[in-house]
């Protein structure tokens, strides 16, 4: 999840010096969420380096940093007064997506049971199934469950067959990074290099801090590109400070006798010739959170990413395909059951209201949608060919888990959709879905919703992916993912016109959101995140029951969207979420928020989002905690 690294160099420090660095390090990322952490550290005491007994101490724990600074203070064999002159030590909080979180599971992951070399990994290596059959066949042992065990053994693999004692530690870096396929960030620390570190990245963020009590040479670092061998490397002395260098995908950056260099495979047009050094005025907390000023704000606007990794290996656009490996062995007694029940709490159970239509119409089978509470309260009847799917972003909710415990005492398949590798939900279901959206922080769900919609969407297209007669509607829908992250960020530049909005509606008392067919869901959850973190009254109306009752809600005070004709003939002030491509609808509103057209059973991802912004913005401007809204808790773990 989140990496962190400390080398000193000539600046003598003890292990209980350099480990305190990495876990004050820690600390300061553990609001990104996290269910697991490690780190890796020069073994022995500092004189065996000089006699050459190398090795490397790793300490990994389950549950929070606190525990792995208790864990560090347990060791018996860990001298914590021993002084290192060169040093360089690595950390990790895990957020588990392969393999639940346990201390076998945590990074450092290792090359090897000598930890000849060890790696630090924040981000999805999507290939590395064939990347660790290869190394199996070659006979490396795996012992863990994650994916980046797989870069750990094959660095070791490039150092075993290398073809010169004079290999470079970056330069066997690069050869890995080579094979990788996905998103990472990357540090390595081997017992062959003592003292060197090197790092890389691709669609991940890393950033070296650099600190010298000398004046660097130059501010920039020059690009060293494998193509001019024999280029002098001639950077800067490195320690660490609020001095930063970015880098870019795919450069490798290593540390090597005090000094940084950053190397780059080939040179491609538009590279920049160099890294610059950065001085920060921010905290390293802020760099992670970016310009947000909230966990909620960041959340939405990461959802552009969130949408891939929830579809990353398993959505194919070049064949319209579709696999989802944590169901494939139970889709065929999914596809025979008798119904689909759709169980949930909050924003979960409005992911299940957003995709019923389309389940229904792609699998052909009754879908219930039911609150877990409800479900239980009247004791529904579920027999032994139902499917019962449980949606949790935490996978720990109990009206959800109790529901789940009720549906498998009566011989139901469960089905989790769940954000949370390792949780009770994901444990105890039969087979589900980890929609990968990354870890959630703000109460007001935002991403997970999105990543529940698409996982559920998937599963729509996967129970109907050998129906000749659905094909052209599968492709629609497929393509309609394919664009889904850049529609989504068309919504999310419409942010300064919400803000303006809400600036207009902060005082109000109430909203009420409408909407009929697949828009239904956005207007119950809409209104959700408003009453959540703005205590404004709001309600998510079926737009066909406006006349049969709310409509006596509605005067000229009233802001209201969609449900035109009947709202404008009682003076509300109607704003219309809709269709950019819709002119009828933008012909007759007077103010509107025009987003991109999609295939109609995604459109709802789109038309949530201009809520989520204009929750956030109201809650902002009402002063409000727009992250820990008052009575509520991220995850409910009581009746
Ligand atoms: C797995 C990896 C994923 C990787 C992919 C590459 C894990 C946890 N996931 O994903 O990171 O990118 O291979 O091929 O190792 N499950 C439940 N209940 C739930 C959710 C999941 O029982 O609520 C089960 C699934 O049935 C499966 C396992 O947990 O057996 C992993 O699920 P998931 O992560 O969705 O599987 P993959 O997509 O194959
Ligand atoms: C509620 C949260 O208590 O639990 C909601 O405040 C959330 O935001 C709901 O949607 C369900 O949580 P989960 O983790 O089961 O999706």
């Amino acid at each position: 999840m989140c990496i962190f690294a400390y080398l000193n160099y000539h600046v003598p420090r003890t292990r209980r010096e350099i480990l305190e660095v990495l876990i004050k390090g820690l600390h300061r990322l553990e609001y990104r969420g996290y269910d697991s952490a490690g780190v890796g550290i020069d073994g022995g005491n500092a004189k065996e380096w000089e006699t050459n007994s190398k090795n490397i101490h790793l300490i990994k724990q389950t549950g929070k940093v606190k525990a792995l600074d208790e864990e560090i203070h347990r060791q018996q064999d860990v001298d914590l007064d021993v002084e290192f002159d060169v040093h360089l030590g690595i950390a990790h909080t895990r957020w588990a997506t392969h393999g639940v979180p346990s201390p076998v599971n945590s990074h450092p992951q290792r090359s090897d049971k000598n930890n000849e070399f060890i790696v630090i990994h924040n981000g999805i290596i999507t290939n590395y199934k064939d990347l660790k059959k290869f190394l199996e066949s070659k006979g490396y042992e795996f012992e863990s469950e994650t994916d980046t065990e797989t870069i750990a053994k094959l660095v070791k693999y490039m150092y075993d067959n290398r073809e010169s004692d004079a290999i470079t530690f970056a330069t066997l870096v690069e050869q890995v990074t080579q094979q990788l396929e996905g998103a990472f960030a990357l540090v390595f620390k081997s017992v062959h290099y003592p003292g060197e570190a090197v790092g890389s990245r691709r669609g991940g963020p890393l950033l070296i801090g650099v600190r010298s009590d000398h004046k660097l040479s130059t501010d920039h670092i020059p690009i060293l590109y494998r193509s001019c061998d024999g280029f002098k490397q001639n950077s800067a002395v490195i320690e660490h400070t609020n001095r930063v260098i970015f880098l870019e995908d795919d450069d490798i950056a290593a540390v090597r006798d005090g000094r940084l260099s950053i190397h780059r495979i080939k040179r491609t047009a538009g590279d920049h010739p160099a890294r610059a050094i950065q001085t920060l005025q921010m905290e390293l907390q802020q760099i992670m959170k970016g310009n947000f000023s909230s966990f909620m704000q960041k959340e939405i606007f990461e959802q552009p990413e969130s949408v891939v990794n929830t579809m990353r290996g398993r959505v194919n656009f070049e064949n319209n395909t579709v696999i989802l490996g944590g169901l494939k062995d139970h889709i065929k007694e999914i596809q025979r059951c008798r119904r689909l029940i759709m169980i949930a709490c909050g924003t979960s159970y409005h992911a299940g209201v957003a995709t019923r239509q389309v389940l229904e119409e792609l699998t052909e089978l009754p879908v219930m949608v039911e609150l877990a509470s409800d479900f239980l309260d009247r004791n529904t009847p579920v027999f032994r060919d139902d499917v019962c799917f449980f949606i949790s972003q935490s996978g720990e909710t109990a009206d959800s888990l109790l529901a789940l415990r009720y549906c498998k005492e009566r011989g139901a398949l469960t089905v989790g959709i769940t954000n949370t590798v390792g949780s009770s939900i994901s444990r105890e279901t039969d087979c589900g879905v980890h929609i990968n959206a990354g870890p959630e922080i703000g109460v007001a769900s935002t991403k997970a919703y999105t990543s529940q919609f698409v996982a559920l969407i998937m599963f729509a297209l996967l129970m109907c992916d050998d129906r000749i007669s659905v094909q052209p509607r599968r492709r629609e829908i497929i393509q309609g993912l394919k664009v889904l992250p850049d529609l989504i960020k068309e919504v999310l530049s419409l942010d300064e016109e919400i803000q303006k909005l809400a600036a207009e509606l902060y005082q109000q008392k109430s909203v009420l959101i409408m909407g009929r067919g697949y828009h239904y869901a956005t207007c119950l959850e809409g209104a959700l995140k408003i009453k959540e973190i703005t205590y404004m009254h709001s309600e998510g109306i079926l737009a066909g029951e406006l006349k049969h009752g709310p409509l006596a809600l509605v005067d000229k005070l009233m802001p209201c969207q969609n449900a035109l004709q009947q709202v404008v003939a009682r003076q509300g002030r109607p704003i219309v979420i809709c269709d950019k491509e819709d002119y009828e609808t933008i012909k007759n509103s007077s103010r509107t928020i025009k987003v991109p057209h999609s295939v109609d059973c995604l459109q709802g991802i789109l038309s949530v989002i201009p809520l989520q912004l204009l929750s956030f913005h109201l809650a902002v401007l009402r002063g409000y905690d727009v992250d820990c809204p008052r009575n509520l808790a991220k995850s409910v773990t009581v009746e």
